[in-house]
């Protein structure tokens, strides 16, 4: 089974502007929705530490998958399993696909493994100059753009499919 990626970003290309920054207070209505509808229809979320120290609590109607190599939080589930490992688990439990909901090690964690089919990335206008990238390791991906809308603010909700690596 393969999974999405889901993020806001700048249009600088940052999902934050330090590991305790919140997305909830800068990314558009859409952008939220989008996230809401996305991640409930796939059932599963997966994501870091970090970022789940962000939210505080477990997100409602959702499997909650949260890595970490120290850590345990009521109502979630810890792993420090590889994506794949993870992902064919996950489809013998019946889940038809997977929302990796960041930050940037668990983003990179799952592209570097060939573990995603797309990428639904939200582009705020925005720029914070600095801050925690959408990826944080070298990687070389060609992107097929599926869909683009506008939000109200002017947010563009980009669908991209991840193509083959490039050589
Ligand atoms: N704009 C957006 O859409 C968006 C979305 C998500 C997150 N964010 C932002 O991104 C920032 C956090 O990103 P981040 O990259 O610093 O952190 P992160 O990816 O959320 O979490 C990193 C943590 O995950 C755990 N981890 C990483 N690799 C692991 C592995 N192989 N096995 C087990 N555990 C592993 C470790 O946790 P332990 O230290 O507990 O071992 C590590 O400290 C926050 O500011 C957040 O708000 C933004």
């Amino acid at each position: 089974m393969r999974c999405f990626i889901i993020a806001a970003m700048t249009a600088d290309g940052y999902i934050a502007k330090d590991e305790a920054h919140s997305p909830f207070n800068w990314t558009s209505k859409e952008d939220k929705h989008r996230f809401v509808e996305l991640t409930k229809k796939a059932g599963a979320v997966i994501m870091g530490s970090k970022t789940y120290a962000t939210i505080g609590k477990p997100l409602k109607e959702r499997v909650n998958i949260v890595y970490s190599r120290s850590k345990s939080f009521d109502g979630v589930e810890v792993t420090q399993k590889g994506p794949r490992e993870l992902l064919d688990e996950l489809e013998a439990r019946g889940f038809k696909e997977a929302a990796v909901c960041g930050g940037s090690h668990i983003y990179s964690l799952f592209m570097k493994a060939g573990a995603v089919a797309k990428l639904y990335l939200t582009v705020e206008p925005l720029v914070f100059g600095k801050g925690v990238r959408l990826f944080d390791e070298e990687m070389n991906y060609a992107l097929k753009l599926k869909s683009a809308g506008q939000a109200e603010n002017g947010a563009l909700l980009l669908e991209y499919d991840v193509d083959y690596p490039v050589k």
